[in-house]
């Protein structure tokens, strides 16, 4: 696989797909050729039904048997690249170099500082004065994978997990498809991280 020419996007989804929106609402939007679940009950479905965009659901039953209908799908498209946007499973090497290691993924908190899940209580827990959002390549570690780019906000005082939750998530919707727009430029292969623009 390669990021380049008009190949496009396959985005992989578990839940609300607010991501996913701010992905198809962007430049790389129209990019985006399909739209895969591993849970029917996700609101990124309808997402993806708003925008016209192919979905469908792929049910977890076992990691192997998931993988590899899920590899069929995608395979269909020829994408150049794989965003995982809230997608709650974590993929083996095996599905990872069947796509090159052309996926990236968005976690909710700055890797290597919380990776997992509730990074935001954990953030506040900690004391830290500084959160965000990091997207990285993935890798069949949880949340493990050279970083691609980063984006910080401040904790202030009285910041409640929702409170943090909310302003971490606008940045995500920022940063998420500026940086998928740059690695299908051309701007970093697998594993690299993103040269300068
Ligand atoms: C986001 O916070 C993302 O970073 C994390 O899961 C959440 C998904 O939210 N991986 P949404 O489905 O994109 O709204």
């Amino acid at each position: 696989m390669s990021a380049g020419a008009d190949r496009g996007l396959v985005v992989l989804v578990s839940g609300r797909g607010s991501n996913l929106r701010a992905i198809l609402e962007s430049g790389v939007g129209p990019r985006v050729r399909l739209v895969v679940s591993d849970n029917p009950a996700a609101r990124g479905l309808a997402v993806a039904g708003e925008f016209g965009v192919p979905a469908t659901v792929v049910a977890w039953r076992a990691r192997a048997e998931f993988e590899r209908a899920a590899l069929r799908h995608i395979g269909v498209h020829r994408p150049c690249l794989v965003a995982l946007a809230g997608f709650m499973r974590v993929l083996s090497a095996g599905f990872l170099a069947r796509l090159e290691g052309w996926v990236v993924n968005i976690h909710p908190s700055l890797l290597p500082r919380f990776p997992g899940l509730d990074t935001h209580r954990r953030a506040l827990e900690s004391g830290a004065r500084e959160h965000g959002c990091t997207v990285h390549w993935v890798d069949e570690r949880l949340d493990g994978g050279t970083v691609l780019a980063q984006a910080s906000v401040a904790v202030r005082p009285g910041d409640d997990e929702r409170a943090l939750a909310a302003r971490v998530l606008e940045a995500e919707h920022r940063l998420y498809p500026a940086t998928i727009a740059r690695v299908l430029c051309g701007a970093a292969r697998p594993g690299e991280a993103l040269r300068d623009a």
